[in-house]
């Protein structure tokens, strides 16, 4: 599947079948929705998710193994994390919100045997890694730092902490079209950076990542905009 070009919710038994098999995606839908970078239908949309984890599972996940050291990178309550927990030696999840990162360290603290989890609750752009990673993972985050440099420097820093080799998981919403949209919504005070392709792979690029693949999900169109908003899923290979 290179491009879907399905949006949201084609097929209301396919909806309710994805629905179902995800329970815990709906209830976590109602826990989150007080937080600034969460909103529904987006990156919670059950059809979405379930092609990301695709992806992951079979792009991804093979190159992880029980010595493998991992940074989650904007981990939320840390549902990644705790999904690869039994697979690796360790992981490690950064997030700006103070709030998701005490949820994801109380349920760690219930969660027995498996790799070692710690969170982190701080800003990417000046995250301070303690460890270097063998492979990494970068889930819906980077379209919230507007500012590229600032990206840019993230990428450089994760670049710098990795091995040779080491593989890198990349998911974000980008625009379809040439320019970069820059959203706001007033209605849920929701905004977002939805860069092109180019620019967004390029900066991998120029921090040493090379781009191993990569497929597209077409999302949905945001009001008055020519540009349609898409998931990327990138898996890139540290140079
Ligand atoms: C759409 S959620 C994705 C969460 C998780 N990776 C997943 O796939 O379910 C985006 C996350 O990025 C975090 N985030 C946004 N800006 C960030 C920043 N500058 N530094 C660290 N985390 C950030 C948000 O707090 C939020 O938890």
């Amino acid at each position: 599947m290179k491009s879907n070009e399905r949006l949201f919710i084609t097929d209301w038994l396919e909806f309710l079948d994805i629905k179902r098999r995800n329970k815990r995606l709906f209830r976590r839908a109602f826990d989150w929705k007080r937080e600034k970078h969460y909103k529904w239908g987006g990156w919670l949309s059950p059809i979405l998710l379930e092609a990301q984890n695709r992806f992951i599972a079979e792009k991804f996940l093979p190159h992880l193994s029980k010595e493998s050291v991992v940074l989650d990178m904007g981990c939320a309550s840390g549902d990644f994390a705790f999904s690869i927990a039994d697979k690796v030696k360790e992981i490690h999840g950064y997030d700006i919100s103070k709030r998701m990162i005490s949820r994801a360290r109380r349920i760690a603290k219930k969660k027995r045997g498996g790799g070692e989890l710690r969170f982190y609750a701080q800003d990417a752009t000046k995250a301070k890694f303690l460890v270097n990673f063998d492979c990494a993972a970068i889930l819906g985050a980077t379209l919230y730092i507007f500012d590229d440099r600032e990206v840019l420097s993230l990428l450089k820093n994760i670049a710098r902490h990795m091995k040779k080799g080491g593989m890198l998981v990349a998911v974000d919403s980008l625009a379809s079209g040439a320019d970069t949209i820059y959203l706001y919504r007033p209605l849920d005070s929701y905004s977002a950076c939805y860069r092109n392709e180019g620019d967004y792979f390029r900066m991998f690029d120029k921090a040493g990542f090379e781009l191993v693949e990569s497929d597209v999900i077409t999302q949905k169109q945001e009001p008055l905009m020519d540009s349609r908003q898409v998931r990327s899923l990138a898996l890139f290979r540290k140079k």
